[in-house]
């Protein structure tokens, strides 16, 4: 297995963390990264939105990159070529390693406005934004798409070809179609076909949860890096295990129960309250724990008792009371 080479960067290991809106902040990235990813990619960012010289403080928290991970990868969503040749510079003077572009996303609030996947339905727009976004900065460009806007129209090939003769780096497909959203399952027979219909470097994505059926996945495909979204949300040892596949150990074994939580609430917890303060950590990090408690006995009652909960201490209280239940039962 080698590195993902995108333009200068040489990624060890090959495995990139989705960009994931609401998820993928700068927090979540920095506990990540340790766990074994060679890259993270920052949730997407508006174009538009930071077209105003006063862009929202969560726009310019997004898109702050100095004194973080590295490598790191900016993604920007939009419609307008110049627009997004704009940002893309921004982006980049705000510390981003990379830019990547955002065909993919399916939700209509982006799509209304022809941004994310909607633009895989206008190839020369895509083929005019990558263009101009590869001309703005002097870093590598790349894209992340799905198969297409629609079963009946597939258009993942043509436009990672288009993409390569623009000059992008490196392409990431997700291969469902917009119109499917999250339904069905990822076809993995698609992301083959393009790693053999472009030279430049292939990421695959969708549905990957286990680690030895990971690297399966790489190996039947070719692809050059794999790219884990929602299995590792509550789960960051999946990517310690792949590491550890890609780096030819066994798969560590993933932590006790009791272990779990004490990182979720130890460690996860208290950095987003650092990071967020109370009243945005709080509501954010119900969604984390709710899955840190998934296969948890009670795991049920736990996460509705924890989704009423206001007060970060009344939370953490109930998770260590649950972590003391836990260790009872062991020890019992
Ligand atoms: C909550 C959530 C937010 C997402 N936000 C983005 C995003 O900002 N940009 C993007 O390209 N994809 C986004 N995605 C899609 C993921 O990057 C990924 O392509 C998708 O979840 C499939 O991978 P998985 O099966 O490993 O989760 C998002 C997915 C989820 C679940």
């Amino acid at each position: 297995m080698k590195p993902l080479a995108v333009g200068p960067h040489e990624i060890w290991p090959p495995l990139v963390l989705a960009p994931m809106s609401g998820v993928t902040n700068r927090t979540m990235r920095a506990l990540y990264k340790p766990f074994g990813l060679g890259l993270t990619v920052t949730e997407f960012v508006s174009s538009n939105a930071l077209q105003y010289a006063s862009s929202a403080k969560r726009t310019m928290e997004m898109i702050d990159q100095h004194g973080l991970e590295k490598p790191v990868s900016t993604q920007l969503w939009g419609d307008d070529p110049a627009v997004m040749a704009k940002a893309a510079k921004i982006v980049r003077e705000c510390g981003a390693d990379i830019v990547d572009i955002n065909f993919g996303c399916p939700a209509p609030k982006v799509t209304k406005t022809n941004g994310g996947s909607a633009c895989l339905r206008d190839l020369d727009r895509c083929e005019a934004i990558m263009r101009a976004v590869v001309e703005a900065v002097d870093c590598p460009v790349t894209m992340k798409m799905r198969l297409g806007w629609s079963e009946d129209k597939l258009v993942y090939i043509e436009a990672a070809q288009r993409a390569q003769t623009a000059g992008v780096k490196a392409l990431t497909l997700h291969a469902r179609t917009a119109k499917q959203f999250y339904k069905g399952n990822a076809d993995w027979a698609h992301i083959k076909r393009l790693k053999e219909s472009v030279d430049i470097p292939v990421i695959g994505n969708g549905d990957l949860s286990d680690a030895h059926d990971a690297i399966r996945r790489m190996e039947e495909t070719g692809v050059d890096a794999i790219m884990l979204g929602r299995a590792t949300l509550g789960n960051p040892w999946l990517i310690s295990q792949i590491r550890d596949l890609m780096e030819g150990r066994a798969a560590q074994a993933v932590p006790s129960a009791a272990d779990r939580l004490r990182y979720a609430i130890g460690v996860h917890y208290r950095a987003m309250l650092e990071e967020l303060g109370e009243s945005r950590a709080v509501p954010q990090m119900r969604k984390h724990l709710a899955l840190y408690l998934k296969g948890i006995p009670g795991a049920a009652v736990l996460r509705e008792r924890i989704m009423r909960l206001d007060r970060a201490q009344d939370v953490v209280a109930v998770v260590e009371e649950t972590i003391e239940s836990l260790e009872r039962a062991v020890a019992a």
